[in-house]
């Protein structure tokens, strides 16, 4: 039923870290829509950060689920921020209560979990929305109505891959929070590019993924290939940190790349931490100082991944991390024509077709709309919007993530793993 537009929709955040601020950036922004009205974090900083953006009184923080659920249902819907390890932990609590929820990727680190969040979802009919904030950047979008425009044809093959940055690839996936599958729950396909094989999966909306393969590993930054003196800490103990390209000192002190995620064990605002706090931390504590080579890192640094669908569409996907330029490729074909671009250009060419020369004419499409240093090219804040408009019963978007939509792409990565994990094997999705 279609609510009240006047009404703000009132939300609960549970996980008030980096990906919290994020999407309630919105509620700041635009507080007729979004209210926060309570706030879910064990770490006293985050409660107090929060407490001060969304004015909240005192009884409106909590420092577990439980507390907060114990008061029943009194918000219209949660944002879950949680890590991934403890989305099905934070979520299953609240959608026993029949909250709505728009939940970070990756929904759960595997199958099992997926379908039990799902039950619980569809028993209390609670509406999931996954942040596959990539279908809501303005180049993902001109591709998928392009590909519904029929201007390309029936679908044939998609191509992909991702090139993950030394910097993200330091801060995240070596020396960062997801850079053990134990410790985390995911594997890099996971983590990364499950945004991608989402993608996949919304471009050939309605088709089933069959099967899966996939190839890769991890080879270099393992200690066998730390430079000679090496130490265990950049600004500790180590003789090659001058001559070192990966020494946190040039990541993260020379320059400020993902310095976010380096600095928030600090629990301090950004802005508030001083050079000399960043250095002592790097040399004691922060997991950001770690040698490169000699973490307790496990995640692959390659892996190809190759995909069936029930429709006959193939896709391959491939992700490599610790390049030079960061980015994502593009490259779809249909039975008329294709279409190849790089997200970070802004920009793909559409290529039709001929029949007058039988080759092809070329037309390059340029993405206007995008609004620098708004997260995801503007993705983290139109997800929120489309939450909004799912809240209020309002029309949604051509991108809107209910989770059906998004289940098939987390299929994949988890037959994807198994296959790496099995040298190869094709496995049945
Ligand atoms: N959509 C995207 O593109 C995108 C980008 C980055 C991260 N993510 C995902 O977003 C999620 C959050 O990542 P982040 O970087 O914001 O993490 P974060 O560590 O910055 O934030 C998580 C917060 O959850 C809190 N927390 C810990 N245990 C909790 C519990 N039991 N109950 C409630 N809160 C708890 C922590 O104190 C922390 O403040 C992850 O799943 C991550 O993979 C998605």
């Amino acid at each position: 039923m279609e609510k009240d537009t006047m009404e703000s929709v009132k939300v609960i955040v549970v996980g008030f870290g980096d990906r919290g601020a994020a999407y309630t950036k919105y509620a700041l922004d635009n507080p007729d829509r979004l209210k926060v009205i309570a706030v879910v974090d064990p770490n006293p900083f985050r409660r107090e950060l929060a407490k001060e953006k969304f004015a909240l009184e005192e009884d409106m923080l909590f420092s577990c689920v439980e507390d907060c659920v114990r008061r029943g249902k009194f918000a219209d819907a949660v944002i879950n921020t949680t890590m991934d390890e403890l989305h099905i932990k934070t979520a299953l609590p609240f959608l026993n209560l029949g909250y709505d929820m728009l939940l970070e990727k990756p929904i759960t680190n595997n199958k099992k979990e997926l379908t039990l969040l799902k039950k619980a979802a569809d028993e209390k009919n609670c509406r999931l929305m996954i942040c596959h904030v990539l279908r809501y950047t303005p180049f993902y979008l001109k591709i998928k109505e392009l590909l519904l425009s029929g201007e390309i044809g029936e679908l044939v093959a998609m191509e992909t891959n991702e090139m993950v940055g030394v910097a993200h690839a330091s801060a995240s996936y070596i020396r960062g929070k997801w850079n053990n599958r134990e410790k985390c729950g995911s594997s890099m396909l996971l983590a990364k590019c499950c945004h991608d094989m989402d993608l996949l999966c919304w471009f050939n909306s309605g088709a089933a993924p069959l099967k899966a393969t996939s190839y890769g590993g991890r080879h270099y930054f393992i200690p066998a290939n730390a430079p000679e003196g090496a130490g265990t800490r950049c600004l500790a103990d180590c003789k090659a940190e001058k001559e070192c390209p990966y020494s946190c000192k040039k990541l993260l002190l020379d320059n400020e790349y993902f310095n976010e995620y380096a600095f928030t064990c600090l629990n301090k605002k950004y802005e508030e931490i001083t050079y000399e706090e960043k250095e002592y931390s790097l040399k004691t504590d922060n997991p950001q100082g770690r040698c490169i080579f000699k973490t307790d890192a496990d995640l692959v640094d390659r892996q190809a991944v190759i995909v069936e669908f029930e429709n006959g569409v193939v896709a391959t996907h491939s992700m490599i991390s610790g390049v030079a330029r960061p980015g994502r490729n593009i490259h779809v074909v249909g039975t008329k024509g294709e279409l190849q671009g790089f997200l970070e250009d802004n920009k793909f060419v559409v290529r039709l077709y001929n029949p007058a020369n039988c080759l092809y004419t070329e037309r390059v499409e340029e993405i206007t709309n995008v609004t620098a240093g708004d997260g995801h090219s503007g993705g983290d804040s139109r997800i929120v919007n489309d939450f909004v408009n799912m809240e209020l019963g309002l029309p949604r978007s051509v991108s809107s993530t209910v989770i059906e939509d998004s289940i098939n792409g987390h299929l994949i990565v988890y037959a994807a793993d198994e296959s790496l994990d099995n040298g190869g094997v094709s496995v049945r999705i």
